[in-house]
């Protein structure tokens, strides 16, 4: 198995899913306000970010590129290294 592909079992399908399919009912807001875990398949949005912004969202968080935006989606910093990132979106 490629690096990245182990990378994201373990540190991204928890909430994103096994298969990229992303958690039950994903488009239904939840109490709290907050969004699930969107499919990073053809059927999600994810394919609208561009590489860089993806980067960025995975290392830094989406408040990153949407400042104040409260979101389960957790950074990464300190936690993987640039080229994990790189390769887990690869
Ligand atoms: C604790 C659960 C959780 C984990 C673990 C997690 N995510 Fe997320 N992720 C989310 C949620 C929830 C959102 C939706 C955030 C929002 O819009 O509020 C999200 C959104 C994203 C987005 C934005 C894409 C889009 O279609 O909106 C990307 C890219 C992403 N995650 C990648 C990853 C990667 C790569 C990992 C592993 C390094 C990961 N996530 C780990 C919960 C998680």
């Amino acid at each position: 198995m490629v690096p990245g592909r182990m990378l994201y079992l373990d540190s991204c399908a928890s909430c994103h899913g096994l298969n990229l399919e992303g958690q039950s009912n994903w488009m239904d807001r939840l109490a709290s306000g907050r969004l699930k875990a969107p499919p990073h398949d053809a059927t999600g949005h994810t394919w609208h970010y561009s590489d860089d912004q993806l980067f960025t969202i995975v290392k830094s968080g989406l408040a990153a590129i949407s400042p104040g935006y409260e979101s389960y989606m957790p950074a990464s910093e300190g936690i993987l290294s640039d080229q994990q990132i790189s390769g887990i979106l690869a």
